[in-house]
């Protein structure tokens, strides 16, 4: 059974399972693969891609690119307790690496910090956890989490422009894989953000996907360096302005959805810049404002959002601080 929606051009998604299984009672995956999944080996950054194999579980066939999987890392925390459940997004397809459903990836980055006043080293227990374990390790993992982020049933009946920074971009890499696959003849755009170029996840892959699949459009957005075509830094929202000629097409049509993954902040940036360019034709396919919000876009705040600033059904996102 589907959600229905009674505006044209609304995706409608897919009804998806989640907790089939319970972080009370996690299942053992076995890891099958763990590699870096930056562009250049030159960077402070660790991320990597971690795949894991759920075979013999109740994970087999239900994960979905935009829902997230749990994860519970050995041993207790400071306060003697178990470590609690940890989620990661899937950036793998709907049937799984192996095409079976049974083999999963995340994109896990090394949270690696100073404590502000103790100057201590700080090493986050669960990311490192993930990025330290060698092919055939067993991990505890929970999940499916999450019904609202997801590809639409029929990926044809829409187009997509998918907004990433940093490992915001792991579901975007599962559902082009899928749309990938279902060879989706729909309008496709990223816009993926890191801050050194060196930092871009998945790069060469979307670049030759970009090669392959003429409706596939790849934009970065460096926000510490020049960008490669010449413009000074940039964050993803920044390219609604630079290449607005190439984008305005697509943002207009009333097919276009647009999802948002990464860090919050960013979704107040890319509502602004689509209030920039689209008021007054079709920014209310996207955000429905009050006439007041109108009148002062460059004033936007985040507190504005889902009150005076109300993102349709054609505005999925997941962000996180
Ligand atoms: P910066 O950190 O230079 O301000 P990562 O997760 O790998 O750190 O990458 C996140 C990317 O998102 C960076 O390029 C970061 O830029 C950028 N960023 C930070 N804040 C925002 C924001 N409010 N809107 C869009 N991009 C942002």
């Amino acid at each position: 059974m589907s959600v229905t929606t009674t505006v044209p051009g609304e995706p409608v998604l897919p009804d998806v399972k989640m907790h089939a299984v319970r972080p009370t009672e996690p299942v053992f995956a076995t890891i099958t693969k763990n590699e870096r999944c930056t562009v250049s080996k030159k960077t402070a950054s660790y991320i990597r891609q971690v795949e894991f194999d759920v075979s013999g579980t109740p994970l087999v066939g239900v994960c979905n690119p935009g829902q997230a999987i749990g994860v519970l890392a050995e041993g207790n925390d400071a306060t003697g307790k178990p470590h609690k459940v940890r989620l990661y997004s899937l950036s793998s397809p709907k049937d799984g690496i192996d095409g079976q459903g049974k083999v999963y990836s995340v994109t896990v980055k090394r949270s690696i910090d100073e404590h502000w006043d103790t100057k201590k080293l700080f090493m986050g227990v669960c990311s490192n956890y993930l990025c330290d374990r060698a092919v055939g390790d067993k991990i505890r993992v929970s999940g499916p989490n999450g019904k609202r982020f997801l590809l639409p049933v029929d990926p044809n009946k829409n187009d997509y422009m998918f907004f990433a920074t940093g490992t915001g971009i792991a579901p975007f890499r599962g559902m082009l894989l899928d749309l990938f696959k279902a060879k989706c003849t729909s309008k496709i755009t990223l816009v993926m953000g890191a801050p050194p170029a060196s930092d871009l996840l998945y790069h060469d892959f979307f670049l030759d996907m970009q090669t392959k699949f003429p409706n596939f459009t790849y934009l970065t957005a460096i926000s510490r360096e020049k960008q490669a075509d010449g413009h000074d830094q940039l964050y993803v929202q920044d390219r609604l302005r630079t290449n607005r000629d190439q984008l305005l097409a697509q943002l207009s049509n009333d097919r276009n959805c647009i999802y948002i993954c990464g860090l919050a902040g960013m979704e107040l940036g890319i509502f602004q810049q689509l209030g920039f360019i689209l008021q007054g034709s079709t920014l209310e396919q996207y955000l429905q404002c009050d006439p007041q919000a109108l009148r002062d876009i460059r004033h936007w705040k985040r507190e504005m959002l889902h009150k005076e600033i109300r993102p349709t059904k054609r505005v999925l996102m997941e962000v996180y601080a």
